[in-house]
């Protein structure tokens, strides 16, 4: 039977979301379905009219799949539970977003988002009686119930070759580098990034850290007869009294930022070399994304609209065991996966000499 779908993107955006796009598309269109493309996330369901549009598989020429970003755009501010008003005060706009989602006359929804969206996206869905499935998507790889999300590996890559790019000037200057990724609460970008980039020390925030320790191990590196180190910190790292490093926008929206700096500085006064910090920030973002990420992308893209037609709605599609699952969004959301002291990574940047600030 013909349906009508929708999809949209919601949260931050990372690479290969529009290879999700592209491959429900192109699924849709086989099974003689038609999808709509809402814009802007939940933000353009509060519109009036609702801003959405049709989605053909001619949109998708060759260079979409390799593009960064959302072809859709995406919101990762304005709970409609809470919206915030020009007033200064909240309003609960939930009504207003199933109400568009009904005029549109949608037999289901893809919504590609993360932890924060889903959590809202589903609440939007019982209430309004909305068939929804997830795509779990975010750099932060911190989604339960899947062994990765689209982006995150672009985002690894990214950091990744900023530390190939940091080593050589490091070495040419007798430096010690620091490099901030980002990562929420979880440390899963420092800590692989680390390990494939040759890190020294690698800071998360799932690791007490002493500065004395991360000295000592600076020390050790130039003592042993190599003039660099290269130091990987997570941005949810506190400092050593506890404190978050966090950025407030002239919006008064509150984001972590600034700990490398942090560190930078500690070592510095800790050891006397010269030290120097980058901030990677959004750049782990918006790149193209890697070949990993476009098949996990497509693939889930795929399942989500199979599960569609098999009538499975409130899953979320999964990555396990090399093959693509659904779980329930609940138990995705239930379970944040931040990094574990059992993940065979930590063993390994362990048994690789690697300082995690505790060692
Ligand atoms: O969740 C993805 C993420 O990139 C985090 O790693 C980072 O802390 C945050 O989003 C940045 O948010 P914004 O794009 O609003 O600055």
């Amino acid at each position: 039977m013909s349906k009508k779908i929708g999809i949209l993107t919601s949260g931050g955006d990372c690479a290969g979301l529009n290879a999700v796009i592209r491959a429900a598309v192109h699924r849709s269109d086989l099974l003689g379905w038609e999808i709509y493309g809402i814009e802007d996330g939940t933000y353009g369901l509060l519109q009036d009219p609702p801003r959405y549009k049709k989605l053909e598989v001619s949109d998708f020429d060759g260079y979409v799949l390799r593009r960064g970003g959302t072809i859709l755009g995406t919101t990762n501010k304005g709970n409609p539970f809470a919206y915030p008003m020009p007033d200064g005060s909240e309003k609960d706009r939930s009504g207003e977003i199933i109400e568009n989602f009904k005029k549109i006359g949608l037999d289901a929804v893809i919504c590609i988002g993360g932890d924060g969206s889903f959590a809202i996206l589903r609440e939007l869905a019982q209430r309004g009686g909305i068939n929804m499935v997830g795509v779990p998507k975010t750099i932060d790889n911190d989604i339960g119930c899947t062994e990765t999300s689209v982006g995150f590996d672009t985002a690894v890559s990214v950091a990744t070759e900023a530390l190939d790019r940091l080593q050589p000037t490091a070495a040419s200057h007798d430096r010690v580098m620091v490099l901030e990724v980002m990562g929420r609460d979880a440390g899963h970008i420092a800590l692989t990034a680390g390990i494939a980039g040759g890190a020294d020390v690698i800071l998360i925030p799932e690791v007490a850290y002493s500065m004395e320790k991360i000295n000592k191990k600076i020390k050790d590196v130039m003592v042993g007869g190599r003039n660099f180190a290269l130091v990987v910190v997570s941005e949810a790292v506190k400092t050593e009294s506890g404190d978050k490093y966090m950025v407030e926008y002239t919006d008064g929206q509150k984001r972590y930022g600034g700990i490398g700096n942090y560190i930078g500085a500690k070592i510095s006064e800790g050891t006397g070399a010269e030290t120097r910090v980058t901030n990677l920030g959004h750049v782990q973002r918006g790149s193209q994304p890697t070949y990993n990420d476009r098949l996990i992308a497509s693939a889930f893209g795929v399942k989500a609209v199979d599960l569609i037609k098999e009538g499975k709605f409130d899953r979320m599609v999964a990555w396990k065991n090399r093959a693509v699952v659904d779980v329930p969004i609940k138990d995705a959301i239930a379970a944040y996966q931040e990094v574990s002291m059992e993940d065979s990574l930590v063993h390994t940047a362990r048994a690789l000499g690697i300082c995690l600030g505790d060692n």
